[in-house]
Parts: C-alpha cells; structure tokens; sequence
C-alpha cells in the first residue's frame, strides 16, 4: 500500500493546519493508501547543526541525516514512505520556525554539492505543501509568493515540485471576544470559517486523493 507522512508544523493540534492535514489523510485513505500525520511540535529536534556527516567522503552517513535525536527515526520513515506532505501556519510572513528546521534536516542531506546539485533522495517523492494562515488570498498573493517558492525550493530540489493546498482567513483564536484584535471583524472571520474552511478541507481532501493516483500512475 502506498504510504503518505504528513508533518503538521502547527503547535496547535485539532485546528486550521491539523484539520487541513486530517482531511488531505482521508483523501489518501480514500485512494486507497495509508497515511500518517506527525506532529512536529512532539519531536524533540533542532534544525542542521552543520555537522556535515552527511557530506563526509566515504562516511558512513553520507547522503543522510546522522544527528542524533528524536527526529532521525521520523527522517527514515519519510525515505520509505511514497510521498510527504508539510503543513504550516504562517508565522511572521514564513513557515513555523519548526517547519523550516524540518526541511533543512529534510532535504539538505540529499542535495549533494556537485555540478548541478544532484539529488541522491533513495526515492523521488511526491510532494505537497499546506499553508494555513490569517491573510486573505488576495494579500497572500501580493505578500508571500516569494516565500513559498523560497521555502519549497530544496523540497524540489530533493524530490518532485511540491503541489500547493492553501487554506486563508483563517479563524485563530476560539473566542475572538477574550482577545485584543481590532483588525479582523471577527463576524467577517465567522463567515469565511463556516462558507470557505469547508472548502478548502475539501480542496486538501482532493489533493490526497490525486497523490495517491500520481503515485499509482
Ligand atoms: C506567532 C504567530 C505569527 C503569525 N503570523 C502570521 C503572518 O505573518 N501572516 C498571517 O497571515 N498569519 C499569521 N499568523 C496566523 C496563523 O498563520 C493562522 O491563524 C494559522 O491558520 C494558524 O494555524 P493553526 O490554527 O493550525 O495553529 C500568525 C500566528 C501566530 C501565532
């Protein structure tokens, strides 16, 4: 059975980016593969320390990942597995500080520095992104394009371009009364969570489902 690891790169773990990747599982399991979410926030890891085993000359690491913490069993999984998915709220206009540790240890082991920049990944994934964030799409679009061609670049590097699943004008807090936040409408936040969060869930629904018939071919 075809096998899918998503990472939800939240620290939240039942809302926008974690239901995004309930969703995107279902639609891989609905294509008949197996899918498994991974929070990032349980797994005790930093990012590249620079310790470059994995770049040493006939070392016994090269070409993958040997610091050794919690997310060396999570790094194996993902080179067995048939396709990743990464998932993450925007913080501060770029991915969770979290998410962009995981690519570096992700992806940087497999880029080898050679004319051309070769991949030498054991498997060429499939890939997606999940983005999550407070923005509409409109500004989205006028602010972030660079960032996501930015944080997916070693990701198509390593393995296949990434497909895109986005979900905006999400709603952040549970209670926007107990907050201060003068600039959303929170009846506005309401409408765009009952109207659009339904379809985006059904957008990263669809793009499960696609994975597993791209990997199936
Ligand atoms: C520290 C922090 C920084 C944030 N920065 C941004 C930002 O720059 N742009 C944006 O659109 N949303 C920003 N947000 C909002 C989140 O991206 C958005 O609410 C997201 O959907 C939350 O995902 P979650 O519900 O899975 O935790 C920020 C949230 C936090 C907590």
């Amino acid at each position: 059975m075809k096998n899918v690891i998503i990472m939800n790169g939240s620290p939240r773990k039942n809302r926008n980016t974690a239901k995004m990747c309930e969703s995107f599982a279902n639609g891989v399991k609905e294509a008949g593969g197996e899918a498994e979410i991974i929070n990032l926030y349980d797994i005790d890891f930093k990012g590249c320390r620079s310790c470059f085993a994995c770049k040493l000359k006939d070392g016994k690491n090269f070409g993958r990942c040997a610091y050794p913490d919690g997310l060396i069993p999570i790094l194996e999984k993902v080179s067995k597995a048939d396709g990743i998915v990464i998932a993450s709220p925007i913080y501060c206009s770029d991915v969770t500080g979290v998410t962009r540790c995981f690519i570096e240890r992700l992806t940087f082991p497999f880029f080898e520095y050679k004319e051309g920049y070769p991949s030498i990944a054991p498997k060429k994934l499939k890939t997606a992104m999940i983005y999550t964030m407070n923005v509409s799409e409109t500004l989205s679009n006028q602010m972030y394009p660079d960032m996501f061609d930015k944080t997916e670049f070693m990701i198509s590097t390593v393995f296949e371009k990434p497909v895109r699943i986005f979900a905006y004008d999400t709603y952040q807090f549970s209670d926007y009364d107990k907050y201060v936040v003068e600039t959303f409408d929170k009846n506005k936040k309401l409408k765009h969570k009952e109207e659009q969060f339904p379809i985006d869930l059904q957008n990263a629904f669809e793009a499960g489902k696609n994975m597993i018939q791209s990997i199936n071919g």
